[in-house]
């Protein structure tokens, strides 16, 4: 993951006002340490968040800079291992997205050479390995093509030499975008990191590189050779950066709800009219579909395939990074991705191969001209703003809203989309305090389960993948049906176990019950009755409503912990590494 950020201006500009504050609006990339290197050499090095407490660093003026804010793949979170790295002389100097696979072979050839490592990063070889090859007498040119050759792995990165006032980037699979703005180049892993400044962006293709001067730029293939670039214009939308009077972006974002599905709804009568109805065709016209998708993505789309399915059309998911073992494709599958930073590598993954075997990619994104909006051949946006809180609340809820529109223009008759943000507001006018007060019962647990049947099945999972990732509490979601085979034997008194009963779903109470003979404390989320009770709604459209108590218990338990909820340990909001 990370973020990464290089900047090269005619005029000097200041680290502290400029290059950090676009790297702060790349944390949500990871946040385990950050750092700087300028033009002259000077590097600054902390372990954890930026975020917008540049205070205490040293403000300079520089034309060049690089700068890049971690989640650790190789090597602990650390000071040494933070980025930028550089060679022993310290007069090159690297940002690196990614991982390199064969790090090992390379660090041990240049340590043979006599290269010094200091860090467990595998982003170290990077400076070592362009120090060597310069000093063989390559041009910079020439170098960056023996490593893109040589080098197996993902990455993103920027690189400068101390003295020479041009930043180098090269790009293979990890994303990286160069903005234009009042003569200034800014290269950084995503279009948010700059969008305050600029709407202009050339994006990176895979296999490619740039060489970024002060009042120009060039990109090059492998092999050295000119390429032409499109300059494109893009619209982001400011208005939801903001926390206003809220405590955490988290229940900001929940309690945006019934605006942002609002806005999406409408889309569809609107702005996205004509992409919906081409959506519905694709998927018409495919002989299957499989939707892929990663964490709380994935759990959208096991709704989707439940509401195709309902349709006749056969459809199947898988989660991203098994799908190469478990899921075939041929040229007449339409393949589905979900995700809501259009990032996720294990989903970027799985479309590149399934596009070499054949098969069409739409996909249902929240982040305009992403990776994986930029390589499907129909996208539909699910319009929910920026979405600051690593956990996806408001965006899941858009993803399940996106699918009912599909499945309701196909022909499913189960809901009227316009009804569903006044029952959001409800569910949670009725249900926040019943939450709080619940939470505090909670929030010493250490185990919860949770359990869904049918469409309610992957709103186990999703809350249960909720509870895990905010309050750190270890949750289960599973199949009700599935508990008597064999979890049923952890329950004893008090443990508690949420169930998710759609209109009173027989087979639900039934498993209900059998947890509350073994002295369970049962909590139940319904639509009929019960401790949670949200809005009538058919079994589909009841995932919306018990998804949203699920996101407002995991914030309410994680406040009583007092933790980082907003960005909780070792995780971040786009996960662009396998
Ligand atoms: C959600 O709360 C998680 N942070 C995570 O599971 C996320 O949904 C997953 O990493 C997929 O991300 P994407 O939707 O951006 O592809
Ligand atoms: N592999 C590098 C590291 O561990 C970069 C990780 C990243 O992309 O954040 O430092």
């Amino acid at each position: 993951m990370c973020g990464i950020i290089g900047l090269v201006s005619k005029d000097e500009f200041s680290v502290r006002d400029e290059l950090l504050k676009c790297l702060a609006r790349l944390e949500y990339r990871g946040y385990d340490s950050w750092g700087y290197a300028a033009y002259d050499g000077a590097v600054v090095k902390r372990v954890g968040g930026i975020g917008n407490n540049t205070k205490g660093i040293t403000d300079m003026k520089t034309t060049v800079a690089i700068s890049h804010t971690r989640w650790a793949t190789h090597g602990e979170v650390t000071q040494s291992n933070a980025h930028p790295h550089s060679n022993s002389k310290k007069t090159i100097f690297a940002v690196h997205n990614g991982i390199i696979i064969n790090n090992r072979q390379i660090k041990e050839r240049l340590m043979k050479k006599g290269y010094k490592f200091v860090s467990e990063t595998d982003s170290e070889i990077i400076p070592h390995y362009f120090d060597y090859m310069l000093s063989k007498g390559k041009s910079m040119k020439e170098a960056i093509c023996s490593f893109i050759s040589e080098i197996e792995g993902t990455f993103a990165i920027v690189l400068f030499r101390k003295g020479d006032p041009h930043l180098y980037a090269i790009k293979r699979d990890s994303p990286l975008v160069l903005g234009l703005y009042d003569g200034k180049g800014i290269l950084a892993s995503d279009i948010y990191a700059f969008s305050d400044k600029t709407n202009k962006a050339v994006f990176f293709d895979d296999d490619e590189f740039a060489v970024l001067g002060m009042d120009s730029y060039r990109f090059y293939n492998k092999s050295g050779k000119l390429v032409r670039k499109k300059v494109c214009g893009f619209e982001w939308s400011r208005e939801e950066e903001k926390l206003k009077h809220y405590k955490h972006y988290m229940i900001k974002e929940i309690k945006e709800q019934p605006s942002a599905s609002k806005r999406l709804i409408d889309s569809f009568s609107t702005i996205q009219k004509d992409r919906l109805i081409r959506f519905a065709k694709l998927i018409r016209m495919a002989s299957r579909v499989v939707f892929v998708g990663a964490g709380t993505s994935y759990h959208a789309s096991l709704i989707g395939v439940s509401l195709l399915n309902k349709l006749g059309i056969e459809s199947h998911t898988i989660i991203a990074s098994e799908f190469e073992s478990f899921m075939l494709v041929d040229d007449k599958t339409l393949v589905i991705a979900i995700s809501q930073s259009g990032e996720t590598m294990d989903v970027v993954t799985v479309i590149k191969d399934v596009l070499k075997k054949g098969a069409t990619v739409a996909s249902i994104v929240n982040v305009p001209y992403s990776t994986i909006q930029r390589y499907s051949k129909l996208s539909i946006e699910i319009c929910a703003g920026q979405e600051v809180c690593v956990a996806s609340t408001k965006t899941f809820t858009n993803q399940l809203i996106t699918l009912f529109a599909i499945a309701a223009y196909l022909g499913v008759k189960e809901f009227d989309l316009a009804t569903i943000p006044d029952k959001i507001e409800k569910t949670i006018k009725t249900n926040e305090g019943k939450v709080r007060k619940l939470a505090r019962e909670l929030y010493r647990k250490k185990d919860i389960f949770v359990l869904g049947k049918g469409v309610s099945y992957p709103m186990a999972r999703e809350i249960a993948l909720k509870l895990k990732e905010i309050p750190y509490i270890h949750a289960e979601g599973m199949m009700a049906g599935e508990l008597k085979h064999g979890t049923i034997a952890l329950v004893e008194k008090g443990t508690p176990v949420i169930s998710l009963i759609p209109n009173e779903n027989v087979d639900m109470l039934s498993s209900t019950r059998e947890v509350e003979a073994r002295g369970a404390r049962s909590i139940i989320i319904s639509n009929t009755d019960g401790e949670l009770h949200i809005p009538k709604s058919g079994d589909a459209e009841f995932a919306i409503y018990s998804g949203i108590i699920g996101h407002l218990l995991s914030y309410y338990i994680a406040r009583l912990k007092n933790l980082p909820i907003d960005k909780p340990r070792n995780l971040a909001k786009s996960v662009t590494v396998r």
